[in-house]
């Protein structure tokens, strides 16, 4: 065993019935990374994370864990602590119990447990909180208690499901900031299943994407971003512009009346006339120094525009590209200097080196 192959899924499938959740996943986590499952409702996030646990078998595959064969192994002989979303606390057991749960089952002496269960609350940073109980405690503080208790036993490795998802927004950014840099110095290899992009994006070493059950791309977090393996990557990572195109051979594709080349590395590199989508983030334009000359020089007019704080995304309807508008990313700033607003003009260049391809589905 190595220590890039610290978790092995191989072949994983699981079938409900004659309902397939997932779909031959193949994965290798390495120790003391931090990974994120991301992907939306219903894709198997949880179903992938259960069978890791043991909480739920898997139809097909197998599961090595630090070189050992876990495949079979009921939850209580695998080496892991869980977190969920929400409620899991025990209401009748005090903050101490609770944290404590798993050492008293593993009969340690009870001195050597209060200290551990103090040393576990100062590290989620509820010193002293030992005596309350869960009711008594704000969501986000029932939350640190949770992973107080999942890291209890020192596990090899620390799996959430949606820990943050049924926080407020501010807590939730706290709070992840906060797992993420305890991950970092106890080392733990950590799974967090989240159906949040920002979330994963920020926290993540690598980001898995999952879809209907299998597996779409895994990458760092610039690779899914920058980079998307397939549509649905680009489509539900991020914000992105769809344009509808005719591939001309060589990479080049013409969009309305404007003709774009695509860098070789984006394009899977499609036939002359074959129907195609190119993929641009809202920011992959040039606004700032643009020329005159610039053979991707735009002009439209701007439909609508959405304010976001210190970026406004408008809606804008390019000239030479019917049928289409595009969503465009301005910094505040920006819509100063250039006068950006509702019904006026904008002239930027698009950015074909940010461009990516995908074949349009033949229906
Ligand atoms: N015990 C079960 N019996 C039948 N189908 C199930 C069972 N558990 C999960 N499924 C189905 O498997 C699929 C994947 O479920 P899973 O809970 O893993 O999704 P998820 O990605 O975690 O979604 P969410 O973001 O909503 O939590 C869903 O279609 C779900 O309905
Ligand atoms: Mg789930």
């Amino acid at each position: 065993m190595t220590d890039a192959k610290y978790l092995q899924l191989q072949g994983i499938s699981k079938h409900f019935g004659a309902f397939t959740a997932l779909d031959k996943v193949d994965l290798a986590i390495r120790r003391g990374e931090f990974v994120c499952f991301l992907g939306p409702s219903g894709c198997g996030k949880t179903t992938l994370l259960r069978i890791i646990a043991g909480l739920e078998s898997q139809s097909t595959g197998s599961i090595l864990q630090g070189g050992r064969d876990i495949s079979v192994l009921p939850p209580a002989d695998r080496d892991y602590g869980i977190m969920f979303q929400s409620y899991a606390l025990f209401p009748n057991l005090s903050v101490s119990e609770n944290v404590a749960y798993g050492l008293v089952n593993r009969k340690q002496p009870r001195a050597q447990i209060a200290a551990r269960v103090e040393e576990l609350l100062r590290l989620v940073g509820l010193p002293g909180s030992g005596a309350k109980f869960p009711a008594q405690m704000s969501g986000g503080q029932q939350q640190r208690v949770a992973l107080a208790r999942a890291l209890a036993t020192s596990p090899g490795l620390l799996l959430l499901d949606e820990p943050l998802s049924a926080l407020d927004a501010i807590v939730r950014v706290h709070l992840r900031n906060e797992i993420r840099s305890l991950q970092r110095q106890l080392g733990v290899t950590t799974i967090m299943v989240t159906h949040d992009q920002e979330e994963a994006l920020s926290v993540a070493d690598r980001i898995v994407v999952m879809n209907h059950g299998v597996i779409e791309q895994v990458g760092t977090p610039m690779q899914v971003y920058r980079e998307p393996a397939s549509a649905f990557v680009a489509n539900f990572v991020g914000k992105v512009n769809r344009l509808r195109a005719v591939a001309e051979g060589d990479h080049w594709y013409r969009v309305g009346d404007k003709r774009l080349r695509c860098l070789p590395d984006a394009d899977p590199g499609c036939n002359a006339g074959r129907e195609v989508s190119l993929y641009l983030r809202p920011e992959d334009r040039v606004v700032d120094g643009l020329r005159e000359d610039d053979p991707l020089r735009c002009a439209g007019r701007v439909r609508s525009v959405e304010f976001h704080g210190a970026n406004c995304m408008a809606e804008v309807d390019v000239d030479g590209i019917p049928d289409q508008s595009m969503q465009l990313q301005f910094s505040l700033n920006q819509m100063d200097e250039f006068n950006v607003h509702e019904g006026g003009m904008v002239h930027f260049a698009l950015r074909a080196d940010r461009l990516r391809v995908f074949p349009t589905a033949v229906a």
